[in-house]
């Protein structure tokens, strides 16, 4: 019998949305039910492999045998994928992660006075660009696209400006994939080439996009 396909790999996961608090009742967040993010850290249990997954609050179990750390905001996120990042064999950006954050965060609920409202949002860490930039870099650094239009064209231009190794696209404005589905389907990039990985549930999709993974760990391209 073959062993399991990620046996004696490490793989890093973030999964969830992150939250961006505005005031004690209030934030700016990003739609995602961890689903993907977690279906995928179950395949790659389930293939051999050591789990880490960092998740922003989301209402899932965790799945067996995989480690799991909670966080709320986007540089909480940075900072638990940073902490584990010595060692990872791979790490997979699914989280939904909010790309700004309120400029200040009240310590007291915001009173409603004027009709109109204007908020200062900064940009939040670019936890991916990162993660790729970093002195120990995993071997494969694996981000997500979720995009309305032009999938391949923005796919790829994150592909180059963060320096990953493959980037996971989805169509997020259907119903019946991308965020809180049960379902996805994925075309995935890398600089010369792609992957169809058709509609089917999360775990499934999970599998196939692991399955990319495991290729390039074991040709070590
Ligand atoms: O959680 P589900 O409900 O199952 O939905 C799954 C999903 C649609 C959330 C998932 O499949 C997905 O597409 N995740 C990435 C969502 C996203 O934020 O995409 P993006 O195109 O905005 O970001 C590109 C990449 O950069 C992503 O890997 C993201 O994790 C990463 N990023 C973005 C901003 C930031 N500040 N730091 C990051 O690391």
């Amino acid at each position: 019998l073959a062993p399991p396909r990620l046996a004696g790999r490490r793989l890093l996961i973030s999964a969830g949305p992150t939250f961006e608090d505005l005031d004690p009742v209030r934030f700016v967040g990003n739609r995602s039910s961890g689903k993907m993010g977690f279906a995928l850290a179950a395949a790659a249990r389930a293939m051999g492999a050591d789990v880490t997954l960092v998740a922003g609050q989301v209402a899932l179990a965790t799945p067996p045998g995989v480690r799991r750390i909670d966080v709320r905001r986007a540089a909480e996120m940075q900072a638990a994928v940073l902490a584990a990042l010595p060692g990872q064999d791979a790490y997979i950006g699914a989280a939904a992660v909010a790309d700004y954050a309120p400029a200040e965060t009240a310590r007291q609920k915001i009173k409603k006075k004027e009709e109109r409202l204007a908020l200062e949002l900064v940009r939040t860490p670019d936890i991916l660009a990162a993660v790729a930039a970093h002195p120990q870099r995993p071997r494969l650094v694996v981000g997500f696209a979720a995009e309305t239009a032009d999938l391949e064209t923005y796919a790829r231009g994150k592909l180059a400006a963060k320096g990953l190794d493959l980037i996971a696209a989805n169509d997020v404005s259907r119903a019946d994939r991308g965020f809180e589905a049960d379902d996805n389907a994925l075309t995935v990039f890398w600089r010369d080439g792609r992957h169809e990985i058709a509609h089917a549930p999360k775990a499934q999709v999970a599998r196939a996009l692991l399955s990319l993974v495991a290729d390039r760990l074991e040709t070590g391209r």
